[in-house]
């Protein structure tokens, strides 16, 4: 497979050893780089741009009329029937059109007043419901050490189903884990929770970009809404797109309305334009929404099924190859189906140290912590924190001991993404796990927690300078 050119993948950058090296970027589950063709499509429609909704002048017309082909293009590119779906953009990423989505369906079935969210969910495919919903349920996930630990615990979901019936309006599920990787049977879920009735709300931010969209040609396994967003598919700004089947989209309640999505308006009323028009009032996204529609193209042109046997080669030889670091804790069963996302932890050192590490020694880009999905994370770690040996730590030390134990490293991938930078990473983290005693002398922990090199702080306008 051709992979295509992405920007700042050939950046060097300063080591605290005094030497530089290529930017190493796998931390793309919170950011991929971006599409070197997406920034072209920028710089082309710039010296043309100006707001949408309007055709009274030549610019306005040619803005106007890209963001509408990207509407169109963006269901074309990832397959969805254009006669079963829509699509709306949102404000600020995949967030926004959960929070839409959440309030939305509340108000659409009161009738139905539990949602069930799945114990794997980033926050935000998890509090939206919880502040909207009468009642939310979690659907458990299998925990360590049993088989098939980090999956949803899809016999638990069955019986939770049939204890709630017909109360239950929709479940929020994710297609991909952005802590494990591990992939969501998003037909399996759809053939059985629509049994009740049940709306499925799948969190599409990990996967779209690695996975395309893998929807079923069987009408009863496709989900009902599909989200993400321009910034997780190599596009560097971040409408969220919302893609749902007309019928419910159409008759979705509506909470923000004003200029663009009304047809007439007098004093006394006023008229809405049809679905999906009328879900985006106010200027959106507009130079985002356009380079996202660009960057969807190149990835379906390449074939959205070579970019997924990709990702799950990467995914394979990184578990592989991590498996060799002596003392690693890799999250999840090795066993089950993976892309684009790894964690784990090595011996007893921080998480916050092993990132704090790699950036500043060997200029590699992980996350640490809890990635924002505190619920699954803790599932995962409760029998090694509960294994913790706290007999000599100062009573005054021990909050802060725990919550530096309380998270791991992620290691993330993308179409960039090439097996040596996966070796590289590996040689670092056993360099680490020798070099430990004094790379340790080499750091404070700040009052958030951080790990703060003693001499190595470069600033960011050293870099960058608007
Ligand atoms: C699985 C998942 N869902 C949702 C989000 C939130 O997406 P956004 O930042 O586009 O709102 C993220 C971001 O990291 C994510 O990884």
């Amino acid at each position: 497979m051709n992979i295509p050119e992405f920007v700042g993948i050939d950046t060097e950058l300063p080591l605290a050893n005094g030497k530089t090296h290529r930017r190493v970027h796998l931390d793309a589950a919170a950011s991929p780089l971006g599409l070197k063709s997406s920034q072209d499509c920028i710089a082309e429609l710039l010296p043309f741009y100006a707001n949408t909704h309007s055709k009274a002048h030549l610019s306005a017309r040619i803005t106007t009329e890209a963001y509408t082909w990207a509407q169109g293009s963006i269901l074309e590119s990832l397959g969805f029937e254009k006669t079963l779906y829509d699509l709306a953009f949102a404000g600020s990423g995949s967030t926004a059109a959960f929070n839409r989505i959440a309030r939305g369906l509340t108000k659409l079935r009161p009738e139905r007043p539990v949602t069930f969210i799945s114990g794997m969910e980033h926050h935000s495919n998890d509090l939206p419901h919880r502040l909207n919903s009468q009642k939310t349920v979690f659907i458990p996930v299998i925990e360590p050490p049993n088989e098939n630990n980090g999956a949803l615990d899809l016999d638990q979901l069955e019986s939770l189903l049939e204890e709630h019936k017909e109360r239950v309006n929709y479940i929020a599920i994710n297609s991909l884990s952005n802590v494990t990787g591990i992939k969501t049977p998003v037909d399996e879920i759809c053939r059985l929770v629509h049994k009740y009735d049940v709306y499925v709300l799948v969190d599409a931010a990990q996967s779209t970009s690695c996975l395309g969209p893998e929807i079923s040609v069987n009408e009863d396994e496709t989900p009902d809404f599909w989200v993400f967003s321009g910034h997780k598919v190599y596009t560097p700004s971040s409408p969220g797109v919302l893609i749902a089947k007309k019928t419910i989209l159409s008759a979705l309640p509506l909470f923000d309305i004003g200029g663009g999505s009304v047809k007439q308006v007098s004093t006394e009323s006023f008229e809405l334009l049809d679905s999906p028009y009328k879900e985006q009032a106010g200027t959106p996204n507009i130079v985002g929404v356009i380079a996202l529609a660009n960057t969807l193209k190149v990835l379906s042109d390449m074939g959205f099924k070579s970019i997924a046997q990709h990702s799950q080669e990467i995914a394979e030889y990184a578990m592989k190859r991590l498996a060799t670091v002596p003392e690693i804790s890799v999250y999840g069963d090795l066993a089950l189906p993976r892309a684009a996302a790894i964690s784990f932890n090595i011996a007893d050192i921080d998480h916050g140290l092993v990132a704090a590490i790699l950036s500043d020694y060997y200029a590699i880009a992980v996350r640490n912590a809890c990635f924002c999905a505190h619920p699954y994370v803790r599932s995962l770690l409760k029998s090694e924190l509960w294994d913790l040996d706290l007999d000599d730590i100062p009573k005054d030390q021990l909050e802060n001991y725990i919550n530096r134990k309380r998270g791991m490293v992620r290691a993330s991938f993308a179409l960039y993404t090439t097996q040596e930078d996966i070796d590289y990473l590996v040689k670092s983290l056993e360099c680490i796990m020798i070099n430990i005693k004094d790379l340790n002398d080499n750091y404070k922990v700040n009052s958030d927690g951080d790990y703060i090199h003693k001499s190595f702080t470069p600033s960011w306008r050293e870099f960058f300078n608007p």
